[in-house]
């Protein structure tokens, strides 16, 4: 279906032709004084140049074209020429009422139809999955829902960090705590237990341990180094324990990803990584892209015209150990080999920026991805606490993301008793979604890039730019499309009878513009702000108008079109954010 703007512009360019101008000239837009009129065109004072003539006449002419408008309510032409427009109630709500019925409501035109590969999430296996990460998950859930609400493909991969030092240190400390295991006897041969010789929680003591301990005993360090080397050269045993502790912290993550309403479509890792380096290397050697410094192999990067220094993108270090760089380039040769992408884009905090702009230009000087295919990082802010500083536990410690929601999940919940609305049963599961909503919609409604910090009274309040408040207008309306004793499907939109009905069709007719921006931007903020605005034109609505004791049937029914509408709009949104709304709260 087309957009409401477009009807409108299309009218109007049609008038300035009829008229003798440039019809380009009738673009109309949304009005900028809502207290004057709903839309504008401007194109008296472009059409003027060429015409010789005062943009007041061109605009008094097109006007008088358009007194007899199917379209326009109201064309008013003021001066110095702006043209001045009021749609019409049947036009616009028979425009709404099209885009009841259609599948895919806010999204207009063609699928563009690209592949692209999203790598968000990025825990490392084995260190708890705390906050840091928690940005990554929300935001490239939101973008890949975005992405395939407009109609492309995208393959999300969490990336996980499995193949560095943190396993060596969980080894090491393993072989100091449980020698005689015949993971470390390399004499060995038989086939290992099929269970693991830990739990999640032991895992997640035992590396923080050993953390601790590689720093302030060197002779550790060296044992944890070397059976870092000794996994990543497939030594039997060790590979067999680093199975274990993948195997078992996966389990953990899913679970933890699961409650935040996050997946993905695989889950690759560093480690996947490992079979394409070789090959890189030596194309790379052949292309004579490698240079020697310092003892070390790297690509240099930095280009012309670059306004900070770029250093190289070390590749192989002076001993012989590959890094970061090295793997997120040969995941890229990967992910061009298996999924042809349009598009890579990548999701980390933007501390990282710098790592991914020399991976993206030794990804490009090397023909590893070609021209065709685009490459994107957005590197976010940090979550801060309320004294500006990134969030940490009462006790200073770095908070688990499983301790933030059941924190945020308890508070909400005690807020629900309180107001008494739901039995302790349905309170508490009630109050798991709406924590999701504070969580997700708090860090989804500020612009990525930006820090931003964590209220936890704020993000659950049930009134403002919250998430909460999103539901709490869904539950309202799911409450009277419950007792309205009739199957809204068959009903239609009616002309608006009021400026609040108008007011909330004209929001609704804004959706495609407003999403689109959300896709073509990959800004999950602009759903938040759609959304928020759409919720207000909703609620305001509802307090004028008596909905349910509305004695005009036809009147009534419109009504319960309308808002049956704005709740599809609204779940829509909250989809594209990645939470739902209870049925009650
Ligand atoms: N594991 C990394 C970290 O915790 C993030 C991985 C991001 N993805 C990537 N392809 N580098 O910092």
């Amino acid at each position: 279906m087309k957009k409401l703007i477009d009807l409108l512009s299309a009218e109007v360019c049609e008038a300035f032709e009829k008229a003798g101008y440039e019809p380009a000239c009738g673009k109309v837009t949304v009005s900028n004084r809502p207290d004057l009129c709903e839309f504008q065109c401007n194109g008296a004072m472009p059409a003027a140049k060429t015409a010789h003539k005062a943009p007041i006449l061109i605009a008094n002419d097109v006007v008088a074209l358009l007194s007899e408008s199917r379209v326009f309510s109201s064309a008013e032409a003021v001066n110095p020429g702006f043209i001045n427009l009021r749609v019409r109630e049947d036009f616009l709500a028979a425009h709404i009422e099209q885009m009841r019925r259609s599948d895919r409501p806010g999204v207009t035109g063609e699928p563009s139809g690209r592949r692209v590969v999203l790598d968000y999430g990025g825990p490392n296996v084995a260190k708890p999955l705390h906050i840091g990460h928690l940005r990554s998950a929300i935001i490239g859930e939101s973008i890949k829902r975005i992405y395939r609400y407009f109609g492309d493909t995208v393959i999300g991969d969490i990336h996980l960090g499995d193949w560095g030092l943190q396993m060596g240190l969980i080894i090491a400390e393993l072989r100091l705590r449980q020698p005689d295991l015949p993971y470390f006897d390399d004499s060995f041969t038989g086939e290992y237990p099929e269970e693991a010789p830990f739990t999640i929680s032991e895992l997640e003591e035992i590396y923080p341990t050993a953390s601790a301990k590689s720093k302030v005993d060197a002779d550790f360090a060296e044992q944890a180094h070397e059976a870092t080397v000794c996994l990543q050269q497939h030594k039997r045993g060790y590979y067999a324990l680093w199975q274990h502790i993948m195997r078992i912290s996966v389990a953990d993550l899913k679970r933890n990803y699961d409650d935040l309403n996050v997946s993905f479509d695989i889950w690759k890792g560093e480690s996947d990584a490992e079979e394409y380096i070789p090959p890189m290397l030596q194309m790379l050697e052949q292309k004579g892209l490698l240079v020697e410094s310092e003892g070390a192999r790297v690509i240099p990067v930095a280009e012309e015209g670059d306004k900070k220094e770029i250093p190289p993108c070390i590749i192989v270090k002076s001993d012989g150990a590959t890094l970061y760089a090295t793997t997120d380039l040969a995941t890229i040769v990967q992910r061009m080999q298996d999924y042809h992408p349009d598009k890579l884009l990548y999701l980390t905090d933007k501390r990282q920026s710098l790592h991914f702009e020399q991976v993206f230009r030794a990804a490009r000087k090397s023909g590893i991805v070609p021209e065709g295919t685009e490459l994107q990082h957005i590197g976010f802010g940090t979550m801060n606490g309320k004294d500006g500083k990134p969030f940490k536990t009462r006790s200073g410690g770095v908070m688990r993301l499983e301790t933030l929601i059941a924190d945020t999940t308890n508070y909400v919940e005690q807020k629900i008793l309180e107001n008494q609305t739901l039995d302790a049963d349905e309170a508490k599961k009630t109050a798991k979604i709406i924590a999701i909503a504070a969580l997700k919609y708090g860090d989804l409604s500020n612009l990525a890039t930006k820090d931003y910090i964590f209220d936890l009274e704020r993000f659950s309040s049930f009134e403002g730019n919250t998430g909460p408040y999103l539901l709490y207008t869904i539950v309202r309306i799911k409450s009277i499309l419950n007792r309205c004793g009739t199957e809204v499907s068959g009903l239609s939109i009616a002309p608006a009878d009021s400026a609040e009905a108008k007011a909330l069709q004209l929001m609704l007719s804004q959706m495609p513009d407003q999403l689109y921006m959300a896709y073509r931007d990959s800004l999950p903020n602009a759903v938040c702000a759609y959304a928020y605005e759409l919720a207000g034109a909703v609620n305001k609505f509802y307090h004028e108008t008596h909905i349910l004791t509305e004695p005009d049937e036809e009147k009534k029914n419109g009504y319960l079109a309308l808002i049956s509408l704005a709740k599809r709009a609204l779940e829509v949104c909250i989809d594209l954010l990645g939470f739902s709304a209870p049925d009650r709260m």
